[in-house]
């Protein structure tokens, strides 16, 4: 299957061997979160860990991902046309483990962070059996992309974790995709029943410090243009076997934020 593309401007720079569509004033804010990949090693470690998932070893994983990987992988893969994921990411998104299981899906792999690229290129140099088409820094919020040129737009965990206006960034994902063509989105929210079980100074607290946890843009997704929105919940989980700063935060307060796994399917 093949896919060609091009973007719709120049490159701010082509030095890395992949375009950078990043002013450097944006990659400085970046070069905390770039330290705290390159020391731990994270997309070789997250690579490796979805290896092992896709080629059924076994994984230390929460029970739901293996069955969201394959279904996932599957998905983008018989839909067809150019994928894109943005937001890439440590673990890729959904990117690792489609191309695991259907090496040579054509992707387009991008990220705001030209750390995050630099180093999914290098994993993929090492990996050649597994490369995307291309790869890309960009925002997802202003993408250097045509409009209805691309097939399927993927992410994990991507939306919840942008930077900068997510309803901006839900009208490029809608912009860039062809008629007919599909978001799949695995993301977690805090629904209003579980926000509703927290005590009412705690769950304000929350809801002031990090207000998009308790989103699931379902009607911006509307709002953008995209039908038959389906979200299939598939797991639960707690702050309590996290690390991020929301589980820091609720282990400060005594409590436990449940958060809900789903994913969405929406076409244009
Ligand atoms: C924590 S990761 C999300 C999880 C990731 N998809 C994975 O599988 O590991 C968030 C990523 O989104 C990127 N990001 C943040 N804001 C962005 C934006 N406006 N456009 C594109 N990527 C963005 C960050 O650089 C970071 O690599």
């Amino acid at each position: 299957m093949t896919a060609t593309f091009s973007f719709t401007r120049e490159p701010l720079d082509t030095g890395r061997g992949f375009p950078s569509f990043v002013p450097s004033d944006e990659e400085r804010g970046q070069e905390e979160w770039a330290q705290f990949l390159r020391s731990g090693n994270w997309i070789e470690h997250d690579w490796t860990s979805y290896y092992r998932l896709m080629t059924g070893e076994p994984v230390k994983a929460r029970p739901f991902v293996s069955h969201l990987c394959h279904f996932a992988a599957d998905t983008i893969h018989r839909h067809g046309g150019l994928a894109l994921e943005y937001g890439a990411g440590p673990g890729g998104g959904l990117s690792s483990p489609t191309l695991l299981k259907y090496p040579g899906t054509p992707y387009l792999i991008s990220d705001l962070s030209t750390e995050v690229i630099s180093q999914w290129r290098d994993l993929y140099r090492k990996h050649p059996e597994y490369a995307p088409a291309a790869l890309a820094a960009f925002d997802a919020c202003d993408m250097p992309l045509a409009s209805d040129s691309i097939g399927v737009v993927s992410s994990y965990g991507g939306l919840s974790n942008i930077e900068g206006d997510r309803v901006r960034a839900i009208g490029e994902i809608h912009r860039v995709l062809e008629p007919g063509g599909l978001m799949i989105a695995a993301e977690v929210y805090v629904s209003e029943e579980d926000a509703r079980a927290l005590p009412p100074t705690v769950r304000e607290l929350f809801q002031n410090r990090f207000p998009f946890i308790f989103k699931n843009y379902r009607e911006e997704c509307r709002a953008a243009g995209f039908r038959d929105i389906r979200d299939e919940v598939i797991g639960r989980f707690s702050t309590a076997t996290d690390s991020s700063t929301v589980a820091d935060m609720a282990r400060e307060h005594g409590v436990e934020l449940f958060y809900t796994q789903y994913l969405r399917l929406c076409t244009k």
